[in-house]
């Protein structure tokens, strides 16, 4: 039996220069550590987070007490914590706390069965590509911020590069290859995530810039295009702003149309605000060859994915673990999805921080995608730097 000897809450700054939570986790002499990040465009269904004073007192005061000298399972204390706690939406101890204590614990296990995380993971999962030697990852990159990652720029949030090339290793340095090159276009500012913010709020211009970058390098075959507009942001209770422009769902739905046919767009993330599954559903109908992806739609919830499922609302669900605040759960809906034939995309938040467990966990379970921003914020360069870690990682053992 490996028993919590101790658990630590302590206050970091995540890359917004906020201050976020670190916990750390103890069982027979070895330390998991888990740090916390923030959303800035949060969906209304999320799970909520504490102040970090608040999340940190509640480790110790309450859930330290409660869990030192209990087996170092990540499950049983995902269980133990969300009784604890007691609400529907981890209100009472935070979904950070909780999720600092759970993949700090799920840290210390991998460490005693002496496995790297993605390897200690994977056996949660119930997809085949675990075994797989090649990572079959899509990398998303946010190259150009607009929305409220920005000041300034266009409304559509996130421009994505949508990559898969020959294999992980070649997927991230083309990506990084494309963004420096997208620096001859937008001199200025970068946004939240790192992606190029251009001066004025031309929501077509970043597609045409990308597109021409792409062509450029005769890259077509792996580079794709894609899109989280975050739509909730933009909704008004009736009508989407976009540009000068206010647009009725259907207005929305058919310039999404256009937009696919005269760009190579096969990924679409939030084009509605997050309570209009009908408006998913049509546009699923209509568009052809590009994934519809849930985020504020679904928020990493059981229920809401069932039920964007049956709606034949999504294709794509993007999953972030402080969304839902306990590793057990993230397991839960990424094998559910999965099992569905719902494409996963594992993602970071735009407040970051240097932990880069969102790496192990896409790899782990075979996502589909991951999404961590653009290769700009040493925040973002850590997952990146993680899955290249992994990937030669996994080369070696051929
Ligand atoms: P957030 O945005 O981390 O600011 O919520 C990310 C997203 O909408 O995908
Ligand atoms: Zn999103």
């Amino acid at each position: 039996m490996d028993k919590i000897s101790n658990v630590r809450g302590r206050k970091i700054l995540n890359s917004r220069g906020i201050p976020t939570i670190e916990v750390e986790v103890e069982a027979k002499g070895v330390r998991g550590r888990a740090s916390i990040p923030e959303g800035k465009s949060v969906g209304k269904y999320e799970a909520v987070s504490l102040p970090p004073e608040e999340a940190i007192e509640n480790i110790r005061e309450k859930i330290a007490p409660a869990i030192i000298g209990k087996e170092a399972n990540f499950k049983e204390i995902d269980r133990e914590l969300i009784k604890m706690d007691g609400t529907e939406n981890k209100s009472n101890l935070g979904a950070n706390t909780i999720l600092g204590i759970s993949l700090a614990c799920a840290r210390v296990q991998a460490k005693l069965e002496k496995k790297s995380l993605f390897d200690f993971l994977s056996q949660f999962f119930s997809s085949e590509s675990e075994d797989k030697k090649e990572i079959d990852l899509t990398v998303l990159m946010n190259i150009v911020n607009g929305g409220m990652h920005a000041f300034g720029g266009p409304d559509i949030q996130e421009y994505h590069i949508v990559i898969k090339g020959e294999n992980l290793e070649e997927s991230i340095f083309l990506g990084a290859e494309i963004y420096r090159e997208m620096r001859k276009f937008f001199k200025g500012n970068i946004g939240d995530e790192g992606g190029l913010v251009p001066r004025f709020n031309d929501n077509q211009f970043p597609l045409e810039a990308i597109s021409r970058v792409i062509a450029e390098k005769q890259v077509r075959k792996k580079v794709r295009l894609g899109l989280d507009v975050a739509a909730s942001q933009l909704f008004d209770g009736e009508k989407y702003k976009l540009g000068q422009a206010l647009l009725s769902p259907q207005a929305l739905l058919e310039f999404y149309l256009r937009l696919s046919k005269k760009f190579d767009i096969v990924y679409l993330e939030d084009p509605f605000c997050e309570d209009d599954y009908n408006s998913f559903t049509i546009l699923k109908e209509k568009i052809e060859g590009c994934l519809i992806v849930g985020d504020d739609l679904t928020v990493t919830h059981f229920e809401k994915t069932k039920k964007a499922i049956e709606e034949e609302a999504i294709s794509g669900i993007v999953v972030k673990p402080n969304q839902v605040g306990t590793l057990s759960e993230v397991i839960d809906i990424i094998n559910f999805a999965q099992k569905k034939g719902i494409k996963v995309i594992i993602s970071h938040r735009s407040g970051e921080t240097n932990d880069s467990f969102i790496a192990d966990l896409a790899v782990a379970c075979g996502a589909w995608g991951i999404k961590t921003g653009a290769p700009a914020r040493g925040e973002e360069v850590a997952k990146y730097n993680r899955l290249l870690e992994i990937y030669y990682e996994k080369k070696s053992q051929d």
